[in-house]
């Protein structure tokens, strides 16, 4: 028999290895090169997907993923804003979630925020988000859960509550009131929750602005100079 030219080999073997792409696995996308171009790790906000498997191994990448790639801030940070206008929403809430601190912040509490109708309508935006479906429209703790029967009636802020003052208000949509109404404090900042206060206010006065609100310091100096 005759040895087959050396060259008449070449395209049997390029044939061997192109169907050999063919059989195995079909969900194999076979070798790959430079993997890291066909597949780009997806990121997603606050979720480290972890590095490419095919590079560090399953058990490794496994134990990135589901970290979030977000730290969480250092204990005591306060969200501070720069603009003059919005100072008195920097720093801490001073008064402790204690009867006692509840008693100061209604004697000593007051709000930051003119009783003016845009406030009320800000105000009354985040009442039908937050508390509507328990307080009720005017207040009188009608609110649709508690219609359903399942849930116990706050009391209404144009009777038991009406006299409640500002700081008081502040204070318990800040911390929650005993078991039946849950802080706000991780929905709410400081300057929504002095808004939903003043709209409390405006239904504890029977859909009214309140008329004593504070004159504003320019005016009392003007007055003084006279
Ligand atoms: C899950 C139902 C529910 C939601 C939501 C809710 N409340 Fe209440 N709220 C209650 C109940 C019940 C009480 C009475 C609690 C008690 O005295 O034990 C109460 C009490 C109050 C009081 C009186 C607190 C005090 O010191 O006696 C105020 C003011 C108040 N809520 C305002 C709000 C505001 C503003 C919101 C929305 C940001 C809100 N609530 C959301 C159920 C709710």
């Amino acid at each position: 028999m005759r040895k087959p030219h050396p060259t008449a080999v070449i395209p049997a073997l390029l044939a061997a290895a192109l169907l050999q792409a063919c059989g195995g696995d079909p969900n194999s996308p076979g070798i790959e090169y430079m993997p890291d171009m066909y597949r780009s790790p997806s990121v997603e906000a606050y979720v480290d997907p972890g590095q490419d498997p095919y590079l560090v191994g399953e058990e490794k990448a496994a134990a990135q993923r589901s970290t979030p790639s977000a730290r969480l801030p250092v204990a005591g940070t306060v969200p501070f804003s720069f603009d003059p206008a919005k100072a008195a929403f920097n720093f801490h809430y001073p008064y402790p979630a204690t009867q006692e601190g509840y008693e100061r912040a209604g004697l000593e509490l007051k709000s930051p925020l003119p009783m003016t109708q845009p406030v009320v309508d800000r105000g009354k935006v985040i009442y039908d988000k937050f508390c509507l479906h328990c307080h009720g429209a005017k207040g009188e703790g009608d609110g649709s859960v508690v219609k359903n029967g399942n849930y116990p009636p706050p009391p209404s802020y144009l009777t038991i509550l009406k006299d409640m003052p500002e700081g008081k208000i502040f204070h318990s949509i800040t911390y929650g009131k005993n078991v039946a109404m849950g802080g706000h404090a991780s929905q709410l900042d400081k300057e929504e929750r002095w808004a939903v206060t003043r709209y409390v206010q405006y239904l504890q006065n029977g859909g009214k602005l309140l008329r004593d609100t504070p004159v504003p310091a320019a005016d009392s100096t003007a007055t003084a100079a006279k």
